[in-house]
Parts: C-alpha cells; structure tokens; sequence
C-alpha cells in the first residue's frame, strides 16, 4: 500500500492553521518545490502535523500522476431562489498545519510564506482551534458520523492500482455561521436541522427533508436512515475559528478515495436535485470553497526531488 500522509489520520492538535496560495506570474516552479520541501523537514522537526495538498493545475505542472475526475471547485448554486451558494474560490496550494502549540505552528508556515514571496501569494489563511470535545460553534458535536478510525484509509485513499495511489481528494472550505440567530431558535429545532439530538447525538427516528443528516448521510437506500449500509463515506476534520471581526463558523475539511461523493453531498446540500436545501444551509454557507489532492509520501518525493 502507497505511504499516505500521516497527518491526514493523526490525532489532531488543538490548533490548526490553514494557508492557501495562489501562484504569481513566471513562479518558478523550482523555488515551490524546495519551499515545501523545508516546510516539511521543519514540521517533522517540531512534531507538527502537516497535509499539503495541490490544486488541479499545479499538480498537473509538477506531477505526471494526476487522478481520475480531479476538478476544479465550481460554485453550487441554489435553485430555489434563495441565492444560498457554495461558492468556488480554487486555489493552487494548501497547507493546513496542526499542533498542540499555536506559537509553531504560525513560524513554520510564516517561514513557508515568506520564502515563496514573488512566486507564490497567500490567497487566504485560517487559524482554528478544537472547541472543547470536538464541538462545532452551533454547540453539536461534530464528527461523530466519522467512520471508525481503522477504516479511514480505505475510505479516504486512492486505492493501489489507481492514479495517485496513497493520496486523497480535500474539499477545504469556510462556513460563515449566523450564530446569533442559530442561538435563538430553540433547541428543538436545532436538532431537526442537524436530525440528531444536540445532548447526546442519537439520531432522530424521523427525519425533516430538510435535515443535515438526509442530505450527507449517503446510505445504499434512503440517505439519513440506518436502514441500508452506507456508501460512499468521507472523514472529516472540521474545526470552528473566531475572526478578529466576530466573523464564527466552521473551517469544514475532508477527504475522500474519489471527489464525486464530496461534490454530491455539496449538491444535495443546495437542493440541486430539486430536493429541499438542506436547513443549515439558512444559518451558515461557505466564503471559500477548492479541491485539493494530497499525494501519497511516494508521489510527494516523486514531485519535489
Ligand atoms: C456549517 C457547516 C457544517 C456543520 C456545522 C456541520 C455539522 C455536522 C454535525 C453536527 C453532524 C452530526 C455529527 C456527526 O456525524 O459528525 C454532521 C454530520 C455530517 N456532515 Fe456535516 N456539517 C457541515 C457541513 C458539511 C458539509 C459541507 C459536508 C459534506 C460536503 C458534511 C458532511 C457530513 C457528513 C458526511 C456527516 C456524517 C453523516 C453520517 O453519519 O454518515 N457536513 N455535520
């Protein structure tokens, strides 16, 4: 089996930062291999957890191996006439750092943004952090639905024999939560958004059409009911943020063996099929949204040197 990023399943620290880049014109695709080449030693040296993941583009310049369906992040609009959208930001480069220890985890990507300045610019960056036991801002618990850890490889890797065996499909994105008004509808109908009970997430029995979980749950059968085995799963590594602004939410990152299943779900989501929007969506939607593909520890020697 190709050698995955370990980041990707490792425990992760209570702090993250995510750095996404856009490439300058003539970049020298030399000086971008050598950058994340060091930001890798550093993070080894220090311990510091680190997934880098490449845009479409940038990994067809710097690798041969590009696999199936890898696409470009394009908007999700709505068709309801709510204007609701998951909007497409696509960036080049993505890093995204975790560490119990805040104060390294900035020097390591200041260091990597800074010795890529003339060729590649910080697009947008988010410090998060773990919101007591894995909660998301809205007060839920986010990750339960995971599935169990030793299953997460074959869940979220290219399998062998595949293009860019040992890598994963990212879809990084940041919600924008309208926590004032979440907080002030009762919790009762928190719960049927997300369809599960906010103190100690068992699932409603009945759905709502507009529940979280009838949306990205995907079973064989009905999505959002146990009655079919489900299909199609991704492992998820969201962590909330807080802006200098008061801007709240949730930085959502997952990854997955194939990008269709996080496109559909986004799909579903925004009610393209015709299916009512998920409600979530009336209290957060995203300001950025790219697909990234992080190659397995072969592919990235392979493409740094
Ligand atoms: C503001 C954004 C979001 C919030 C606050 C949020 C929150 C939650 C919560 C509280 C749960 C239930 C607990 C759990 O299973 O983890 C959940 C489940 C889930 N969410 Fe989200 N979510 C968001 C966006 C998304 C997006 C964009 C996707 C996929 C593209 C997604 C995919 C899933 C999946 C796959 C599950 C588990 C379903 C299962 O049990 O199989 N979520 N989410």
């Amino acid at each position: 089996m190709s050698e995955p990023q370990a980041a990707i399943f490792n425990e992760m620290g209570r702090h993250q930062w995510y750095v996404h880049f856009s490439r300058e014109p003539n970049a020298d695709l030399g000086v971008i291999r050598s950058v994340i080449s060091q930001l890798r030693s550093d993070c080894k040296a220090k311990g510091i957890n680190l997934v880098v993941g490449f845009g479409p583009d940038l990994l067809a310049d710097l690798s041969g191996d590009v696999p199936a369906d890898f696409r470009k992040f394009e908007t999700v609009a709505s068709i309801d006439g709510s204007g609701r959208e998951a909007i497409g930001t696509q960036e080049e480069l993505l890093f995204w750092l975790n560490s119990p220890k805040k104060d390294e985890i900035w020097k390591a990507q200041y260091d990597a943004r800074t010795a890529l300045k003339g060729h590649m610019s910080v697009a947008r960056e988010t410090p998060t952090f773990i919101y007591g036991e894995s909660l998301d801002m809205t007060g839920f618990t986010d990750g339960t639905g995971n599935p169990d850890p030793a299953d997460e490889p074959a869940v979220a890797l290219v399998p062998d024999g595949s293009l860019g065996a040992g890598g994963s499909f990212i879809l990084a994105q940041r919600w924008v939560h309208n926590l004032d008004g979440w907080n002030e509808m009762p919790v009762e109908q928190q719960e049927n958004i997300f369809g599960i009970s906010k103190d100690n997430n068992d699932r409603q029995e009945i759905q709502q059409d507009y529940s979280h979980l009838v949306h990205v749950e995907l079973r064989e059968g009905r999505s959002g009911y146990p009655d079919t085995p489900k299909r199609d799963e991704i492992v998820r590594r969201s962590t909330p943020y807080a802006l200098h602004d008061g801007t709240v939410g949730l930085y959502f990152m997952a990854f997955c063996r194939e990008q269709a299943p996080l496109r559909e779900r986004l799909s579903a989501m925004y009610g393209q099929d015709g299916q009512p929007r998920d409600k979530l969506t009336d209290f957060s939607n995203p300001v950025s949204g790219s697909y990234y593909f992080a190659p397995s520890e072969e592919q990235l020697a392979g493409m740094l040197g």
